[in-house]
């Protein structure tokens, strides 16, 4: 899985607690900000339910240097909550990845965590073939290692509303947490239901006549920093070029990051992770739906700063006085369905009474099957639900605090080798561009970005992004002549293609390529057989031994990869049963899960076995780290 390098911060022991307080952990595993969310929510209600409870909120990654400080720290822990979501192909989350190891890999241990009672709350969702497996094994892991479960695990659905799924969990800790922390002087709170407040930053602004103000101060490029997603590195836009024909009517961009003069480095296989802007118009539709001119200038604060405080994952609200149009560009998502959360901070803040009805009504229990139909079902964005309220002016406090989710990075699989372009990170790159079921025309943010990005070839006034690299274990086997198998169609051929010309690098150096195959799949070779070219010279030059590919709307029928895997079975199983790779990228919904089933088949068909002897073969390569998968 995927390790950000980053600084860790062991956070320094707690002084003693109070005899007469109980210390309690909430630890959180996230991605996009959820869990950790869901992680200071409980925290809060924990908080102002029980006087006695001393309550914690954990980065996994913050909370210990290093193994044996996990293991010092969590003897000491007797009740803890972990939230942790499940991503891409059943990983944990970067901010987990080391203590999930840890936890799961470890040795052989006599149950050791008798002293500690916990609960689990795994984020996932179900349309994922590995559905919450992180919070899974974490919860059966923690029981076999010794400790107490106080609540089953709750299983987080974010295909439906996770948020949901988060409070029926949620209201099976009071009991059990009552007989542990319930103090006198806590029977009221008890009897009253929690209401949550309603987060909000504090906000200054500024006359932009006598600030200065610089929004891109945030950002370094400075040639020996070490970069990650809070520390991102800003790159131009070198080159910019369309991948389709005009025949396909979409669109897939070929861009190209200058790392040049950076120090950003990485290899084959890695992901960058890319902050883009929202569009000129998304922008310009969000200001004034909250009665805002976009060259106010102001910043936010938040007050507390003991572990609760708001933030999300990424860096502080904003890095300084910035104007509301770079705030909104930046750090708004705007276009997403709106958590409950969101609606509930909007009800507070509309002045129509109809509006805040309809508005609570949707966020409560008894709107489920609306919120699932009218938000979710027709993926209504946050600016359209805004739209439909226009009584609601939220203060830019509380917008940036509880109304909007903070703009997440997007990730993609590098599809360069530094072999070959040591200063340069291309991107592959398809547009998500569409109708929504409410009839709106949907453009993915950083697909819309990366078709507009202006790159220096045309213009010395280009454009440029935050960046940052993810490492993956998608690595070419060490030995070149080991042969593999590479199965990607669409944007799926973008690792790929960094594999080969780290291959054509290592030939020209005088290596030995072991035989490979490429499977790529596109819908017509006039339209979106993107890198043609690029790819028959790979063939023409023995970097790959054989291109397959599978054009799906050429012919009456659906040619795909898998099919074609099919037809090549025996070429397959021969190649992986000589020690080969099986490498697969792309869709993990449906291609993926396609391409995993073939496989077994493949394998039943040519060693002539049952079902579960080949279930048994798969798991095997997938356990010597022979079957890789970089799937989304
Ligand atoms: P389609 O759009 O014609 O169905 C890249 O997106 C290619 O992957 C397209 O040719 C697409 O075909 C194909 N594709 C779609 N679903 C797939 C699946 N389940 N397995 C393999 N390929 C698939």
């Amino acid at each position: 899985p995927v390790l950000v390098p980053k600084t860790v911060k062991d956070e320094e022991e707690e002084d003693d607690v109070d005899p007469d307080k109980v210390k309690l952990t909430v630890f959180f595993g996230t991605q996009t900000g959820t869990a950790e969310g869901f992680a200071k929510a409980v925290a809060e209600e924990i908080k102002a339910r029980y006087e006695k409870a001393v309550v914690k909120v954990m980065d996994l990654d913050d909370y210990a240097a290093d193994d044996d400080r996990y293991e010092e720290k969590l003897k000491k822990e007797t009740l803890a909550f972990f939230l942790v979501a499940t991503y891409g192909d059943g990983e944990p989350t970067d901010n987990a990845a080391r203590f999930y190891k840890w936890f799961t890999e470890g040795k052989e241990r006599e149950p050791w965590l008798q002293q500690l009672t916990y609960g689990v709350f795994g984020l996932g969702n179900r349309q994922y073939e590995h559905f919450n497996k992180i919070g899974k094994v974490i919860d059966e892991q923690l029981s076999e290692q010794g400790a107490k479960r106080l609540v089953p695990l709750g299983l987080g659905d974010d295909d439906q509303c996770i948020e949901d799924d988060f409070t029926a969990w949620r209201e099976q800790l009071w009991p059990e947490l009552d007989l542990i922390l319930r103090g006198q002087d806590d029977a009221d709170s008890v009897s009253t239901p929690y209401t949550a407040a309603i987060p909000e930053y504090r906000v200054t602004t500024y006359d932009p006549a006598t600030t200065f103000c610089d929004d891109n101060h945030a950002y370094r490029s400075d040639g020996d920093a070490s970069y990650d997603v809070h520390h991102p590195c800003r790159v131009n836009v070198a080159v910019q070029k369309e991948l389709h024909t005009p025949e396909s009517g979409r669109s897939c961009i070929h861009l190209e990051f200058d790392l040049s003069g950076t120090g950003l480095v990485y290899e084959t296989g890695d992901h960058v992770g890319v902050f883009a802007e929202n569009c000129d118009e998304t922008v310009e539709e969000a200001a004034k739906l909250l009665g805002q001119p976009l060259n106010l200038l102001f910043s936010i604060h938040s007050d507390k700063d003991d572990g609760t405080s708001l933030g999300g994952s990424l860096p502080p609200p904003f890095p300084g006085p910035c104007t509301l149009r770079t705030a909104l560009a930046r750090y708004a998502d705007l276009l997403n369905p709106p958590r409950k959360a969101s609606l509930i901070a909007l009800a507070a803040h509309a002045a129509e009474t109809s509006e805040v009805e309809r508005l609570k009504f949707l966020s409560s229990p008894q709107g489920k099957d609306e919120y699932a139909h009218w938000i979710v079902g027709s993926q209504r964005s946050l600016l359209e639900v805004m739209a439909e309220f226009p009584s609601s002016k939220p203060p830019l406090g509380v917008f940036f605090a509880s109304v909007v989710p903070r703009l997440q990075p997007r990730y993609y699989s590098i599809s360069s080798s530094p072999r070959l372009a040591p200063s340069r990170v291309h991107v592959t790159c398809a547009m998500v561009y569409g109708p929504s079921p409410t009839g709106r025309i949907h453009k993915g943010v950083c697909s819309t970005w990366m078709k507009n990005a202006i790159p220096l070839e045309s213009s010395s006034d280009c454009s440029w992004a935050p960046i940052f690299i993810r490492t993956s274990n998608f690595k070419l086997p060490a030995d070149p002549s080991t042969p593999i198998i590479m199965v990607g169609p669409g944007t799926g051929l973008a690792p790929f293609r960094g594999f080969l010309q780290e291959r054509l690098a290592l030939k020209r150096e005088g290596a030995q390529l072991g035989p490979s195959m490429l499977f790529f799949g596109c819908r017509n070779r006039r339209m979106d057989f993107i890198y043609a070219n690029e790819l028959k010279d790979f063939v023409d030059q023995g970097v790959v031994s054989e291109l397959i590919v599978a054009f799906s709307r050429e012919g009456l029928q659906k040619e795909y990869v898998q099919h074609k895997m099919m037809e090549k079975a025996a070429q397959v199983w021969s190649l992986i049963s000589q020690e080969g790779y099986l490498y697969v990228c792309g869709d993990a919904k449906a291609m993926a899960r396609d391409v995993h089933r073939t496989l077994h088949t493949i394998i039943q068909q040519q060693e002539n076995v049952d079902s579960s002897k080949a279930e048994a073969m798969v798991k095997k390569l997938q356990m010597d780290g022979r079957y890789l998968r970089d799937v989304w």
